[in-house]
């Protein structure tokens, strides 16, 4: 594979519609706006979003003629599922076929050089997951939750079920914290707060930010221009940059650490010879 992709991060939940997919697509950009290079990959077969959240395309064979060119938009490199399959035929597909079809997808896109794959997950059964961790050098998941109870309970499930493959959680995120109110612009607490940061410190795991339900979410969602680019100064807007800047710590940390383990194991080395 000439490609060469430095990190892979997985985008996941315990629950349906948290905004794993918003959260994907704007920590994408928001990663990509210091100048790394970033890849979006969808692999919801049952519901991908990068279609409606970044526009219709029709991939094209790449250079070497066996793989499918990654698909270039505003800066950062997509592509999605939803591009290949019709989601309708889809829903019948069982988890170890997902499974093939995704890790399939990975190596049968030419990304090029890449610092950051983000990786929209479908809603897992768990053999996804395996069989990427099996397969590649996973960087670690972050975890999207929303304040209610019920999503909070689930994102526990979901970080048991990342530790048991042994892939890292690097981090959790709380998405549709508060209210950012069309009529007044003040901040509405909905949910009682501070739920995301708590299930956080319960799981032992980074809390990366909250992210607020804004009606230019969705509208931006939905019309080819994620947030972050369509109105840069919204609140979620700078949740996404703020949430990135600590991912992006949360990441060069573990480096920071793996080059301590190797220098006390050589150390060691040289101790015990
Ligand atoms: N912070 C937010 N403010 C307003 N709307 C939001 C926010 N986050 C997500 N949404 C909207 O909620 C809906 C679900 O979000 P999204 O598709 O990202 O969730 P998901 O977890 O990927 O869902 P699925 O489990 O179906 O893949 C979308 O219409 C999206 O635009
Ligand atoms: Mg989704
Ligand atoms: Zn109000």
């Amino acid at each position: 594979m000439a490609d060469s992709i430095k990190n892979l991060i997985l985008i996941a939940s315990g629950k349906g519609g948290v905004g794993k997919s918003t959260v994907a697509a704007n920590l994408a950009l928001a990663l990509a706006k210091d100048g790394s290079k970033v890849g979006l990959l969808d692999a919801d077969v049952y519901g991908p979003s990068v279609p409606t959240m970044f526009g219709p395309a029709q991939p094209q064979p790449a250079g070497d003629g066996k793989r499918l060119a990654a698909i270039e938009r505003h800066g950062i490199k997509v592509m999605s599922i939803g591009y290949l399959v019709d989601p309708n035929t889809a829903m019948i597909w069982r988890g170890p076929m997902l499974s093939g079809a995704v890790t399939q997808f990975v190596e049968d896109v030419e990304w090029g050089e890449i610092d950051y794959l983000i990786f929209d997950l479908p809603p897992g059964t768990g053999d996804i997951q395996l069989t990427l961790a099996q397969k590649f050098k996973v960087t670690g998941a972050v975890l999207v939750t929303t304040p209610q109870t019920v999503a909070l309970s689930d994102v526990i499930r979901a970080k048991a079920m990342f530790d048991k493959v042994h892939i890292h959680t690097l981090g959790l995120v709380e998405n549709m914290s508060y209210f950012v109110c069309d009529k007044c612009q003040e901040r509405h607490e909905i949910f009682s707060y501070g739920g995301g940061e708590q299930a956080a410190n319960d799981l032992e795991v980074p809390f990366l930010g909250r992210i607020p339900l804004e009606t230019v979410v969705r509208e931006a969602g939905d019309t080819g221009m994620p947030v972050l680019l369509k109105e840069p100064t919204s609140q979620s807007a700078k949740a996404f940059i703020d949430i990135a800047a600590a991912l992006k710590v949360k990441v060069d940390l573990l480096y920071a650490d793996a080059q301590v383990k190797n220098r006390r194991q050589s150390a060691l080395k040289i101790i015990t010879t």
